[in-house]
Formats: structure tokens, C-alpha cells, sequence
């Protein structure tokens, strides 16, 4: 424990569902002590939410909570307040993501938080940033994704199923709670500089935004150049671009390097019997030799990318052709060989059971007190110095009479505390 950086960080954890949680269950991996603030009884609602297990805490809950305690206190009561302020006044970093104002109507504006502790780092997600039009709107994953750009700009152009379209990654969610996390860090380094707190706040919709940003480099190449020619609608499909808003690019690279999602051996009937292939421009020369097409690298036609881009459904049609009695698996080996960006589509099952990611500690079996054991997705950031070590999610309240008795509450006290239903 005492070699973590964020030892002796103490975070008040308001947070609920996933963006909130997913910010503080990364700075208690790296070692603050993350208490978790839940209403008796209830808890956070992801406890529940999508159980596998009768009365046992959700996966949900489990896997977007680890290495925290938990406390339960009824913040709306004045007993429960009370615990709350002592705990603003010992703690570091207090982190929220309530519907708009619910955190003002407990009472915990920031200027009252400042008053009781003016060290006091206060971050929150919201759905969308203060003084937004949309301000007062409570916000989920899909509708951040939605007003961030990345529906509009994410599935396919035309046909039936040109409809904007959401991403499995949780770019609303998990995403904005890594941008706060990096906002915590920033203040907390400020602080050290001016002993002062201050309140950090990230929108969904500004995280989901700031991963769009390449789509809104379009969005103004498209105004002065009126095509974008890295995209599968260019040159063959112009009307695409007439409404002169970025269209959906379906499997394409998005950058400067064309790419596409192209079928191997068992397709028919294995969903994922797919790879991801990058045609790299200074990868071209290594490219033919793996495709047995030396002849490409002196062709006019496909020396340049420029040159390529009219036959880019072509050359995929070249690559399919040459990996279709090959598994994804065998396609990617002999690619990598060339130095050739690519990568297998892989199912949740298969990385659940990769040995690479578990060897890493990207996924860890995690022991729980009433699920047995379970596994999730461990540190994403690999440090030379550190190995976060993920434990179980708490318990609702399994550490409430712990936590009361830090802050010096004696056992009378406590069960007052208990008998009012504060905690
Ligand atoms: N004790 C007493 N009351 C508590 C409490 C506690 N420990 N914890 C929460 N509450 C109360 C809040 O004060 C609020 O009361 P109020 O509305 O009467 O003032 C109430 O619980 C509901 O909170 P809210 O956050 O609005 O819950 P919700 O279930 O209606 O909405 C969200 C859920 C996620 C839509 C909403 O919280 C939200 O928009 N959050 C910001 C964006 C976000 O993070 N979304 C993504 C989640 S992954």
C-alpha cells in the first residue's frame, strides 16, 4: 500500500451508475481511499441493476467499484448532513455526478463546501457543462454519445441502416469519468501551489466531443474542400458529401491511413471471423510482397495513396481473397510479419479469456465476499513503479461503522446514527 502515489488522497465518492465511479475506482487503484457515499438500503442503483446472482451485487456494481469502502448516510436528514460535513472537512477531493442541482439542494453548494473546507477539490460530470442550453438535462451514455458527435458520425452511409449510431465503448461514461480523473489530478497538483481547492467539472458531451475531434477536423475540411477524399464514398459515391456534414464512414481508417474490417476463414458463421487492416502509405511495398503483388509497387495506378484511394474497394477485395481460407488469427500472423498495422476482430469471450491480457493484469479474477470470485477489467496504465492491485467492491455500508469511527464518532453515537436510519 505505501508505495502508492495517491496515498493519503482521502475522496468522498458521491457517484452513482458508471461516469462517477469509473473516475474514482481508477484513483483508488492507484491508492486514495475512496469512501463511497450510498443511501441506506438502496445503494447505488448498479447494485442491482442486471444482477446474474439472486441478491448478490451486480457485475455492474462490481466491476466499476473495486478498492472502495462504502458508508451509507441519507444526506437529506440533518444527522446524515452532519457526517457529511465532517467528512468534507477531513477529505481531499469530493467527486459527484447527480442530476443537475441535486447536489446544491442537499445543501452542498460550493461555496458551503469552500466554508468547511477551502482545500476541498469538487469535481463533477454532468451531462452537459454549466451555462449549456441543455444544462438542466439529467444524461445517460447513449444520449452523450448522441450530442457529442459520435452518432452522426459512427454506422453506415446509406441504405436501410444509414441511422446514426451508438458505440459499445462507453465514450459517455466511463470516458468522461477519465477525463475528470485527470482533472482531480490537476487540481490536486494545483493545490500544492496555492493551498486552495477548486471545482473541476467535465460534461459528457464535451468528452464524447473532445474524442470527436477528428470528425470536427472534417467537418472544416468538408467546408473548404467540399469532399474528403480518406473516406469509402470518395470518389465513387460525391452525393454523400452534398449535404456537406460528415458522413458515417462505416469500417474506415479516419485518418490519413484507409482501412477496412475484411472477412477470413468461417465468416459465414463465426460473427467475429473478421481482421482490421491499415493500408499504411509507407507500408505499401511490404503489403504486396505479402499479397504476392510485387507488380503494385511500380504501378502508377498504386504507387501513391492518392493513386490507390479510386481502388481501395479493390485492393480489400485483394486482401479478403488472399485470407478467406485463412482464420483471423493465421491472416494477422503472416501480416504482422510485414510490419503491417492489424488486428484480429476479438469477441468478448475471446479477451476474456486472453492469456496476454490476463498475464498483464488487464483482466484480474477478483475475490468477493458474496459472489465468490469474478472477473474484471483491471489497470488500463502500466507503471514501472506501480502494479495496481485490484480488490472486491464493498459491501453497501460494510465499512460505515469503520469510517464513523475515524471521524470520531463513538459507538453511542454511531448507534444514535443507526436508530435515526442516517446511515
Ligand atoms: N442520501 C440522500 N439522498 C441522496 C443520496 C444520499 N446518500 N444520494 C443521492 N440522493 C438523492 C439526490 O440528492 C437526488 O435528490 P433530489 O433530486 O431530490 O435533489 C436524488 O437522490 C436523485 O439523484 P439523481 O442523480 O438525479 O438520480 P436519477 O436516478 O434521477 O438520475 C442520472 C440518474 C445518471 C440520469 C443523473 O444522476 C445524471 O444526469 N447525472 C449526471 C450525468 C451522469 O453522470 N450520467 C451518467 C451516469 S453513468
Amino acid at each position: 500500500m505505501s508505495n502508492k502515489p495517491l496515498n493519503g488522497i482521502k475522496i468522498i465518492d458521491f457517484t452513482h451508475v458508471q461516469a462517477g465511479p469509473a473516475c474514482t475506482q481508477m484513483l483508488a487503484w492507484f491508492g486514495a481511499d475512496v469512501i463511497k457515499v450510498e443511501r441506506p438500503g438502496a445503494g447505488d442503483v448498479t447494485r442491482s441493476q442486471l444482477r446474474d446472482i439472486p441478491n448478490v451485487d451486480a457485475l455492474y456494481f462490481t466491476m466499476l467499484n473495486s478498492n472502495k469502502r462504502s458508508i451509507t448516510l441519507d444526506t437529506k436528514k440533518p444527522e446524515g448532513k452532519a457526517v457529511l460535513e465532517k467528512l468534507i472537512r477531513e477529505s481531499d477531493v469530493l467527486v459527484e455526478n447527480f442530476g443537475p442541482g441535486a447536489l446544491d439542494r442537499m445543501g452542498f453548494t460550493w461555496e458551503r463546501i469552500q466554508e468547511l473546507n477551502p482545500k476541498m477539490v469538487v469535481a463533477s460530470v454532468k451531462g452537459f457543462s454549466e451555462g449549456h442550453h441543455y444544462e438542466d438535462l439529467k444524461v445517460y451514455e447513449n444520449v452523450a454519445q448522441c450530442a457529442g458527435g459520435a452518432a452522426s458520425t459512427t454506422g453506415w452511409w446509406k441504405g436501410e441502416n444509414s441511422v446514426p449510431t451508438i458505440s459499445a465503448a462507453a465514450l459517455g461514461d466511463s470516458n468522461t469519468g477519465m477525463h475528470l480523473a485527470i482533472g482531480i489530478l490537476t487540481a490536486i497538483i494545483g493545490r500544492q501551489q496555492t493551498g486552495k481547492g477548486q471545482k473541476v467539472a467535465c460534461s459528457m458531451q464535451d468528452a464524447v466531443l473532445n474524442l470527436c475531434r477528428v470528425k470536427m477536423r472534417d467537418q472544416q475540411r468538408l467546408d473548404s474542400v467540399g469532399y474528403l477524399e480518406e473516406y469509402p464514398q470518395y470518389p465513387h459515391e460525391m452525393e454523400a458529401f452534398k449535404d456537406k456534414v460528415v458522413p458515417r464512414g462505416g469500417n474506415a481508417g479516419g485518418g490519413g491511413q484507409p482501412g477496412w474490417i475484411l472477412k477470413c476463414k468461417g465468416w459465414q458463421t463465426d460473427p467475429n471471423a473478421y481482421i482490421y487492416f491499415t493500408v499504411q502509405g509507407h507500408a505499401w511495398d511490404p503489403i504486396c510482397d505479402a499479397l504476392g503483388k510485387p507488380e503494385w509497387k511500380t504501378d502508377p495506378d498504386y504507387m501513391t495513396p492518392k493513386a490507390r484511394q479510386p481502388h481501395i474497394d479493390q485492393i480489400f477485395a485483394t486482401i479478403e481473397d488472399f485470407i478467406k481460407d485463412k482464420t483471423k488469427f493465421e491472416a494477422v500472423d503472416i501480416f504482422r510479419k510485414h510490419d503491417i498495422p492489424c488486428a484480429p476482430v476479438l469477441s468478448m469471450k475471446e479477451l476474456l479469456h486472453d492469456e496476454s491480457l490476463r498475464k498483464s493484469g488487464s483482466i484480474v479474477e477478483v475475490p468477493h465476499k458474496e459472489r465468490g470470485s469474478y472477473w474484471t477489467i483491471g489497470s488500463p496504465i502500466k507503471f514501472s513503479d506501480l502494479k495496481p492491485e485490484v480488490t472486491a467492491s464493498p459491501l453497501l455500508g460494510e465499512h460505515t461503522e469503520q469510517v464513523l469511527a475515524e471521524l470520531g464518532y463513538t459507538k453511542a453515537q454511531i448507534d444514535n446514527l443507526k436508530e435515526s436510519k442516517a446511515v
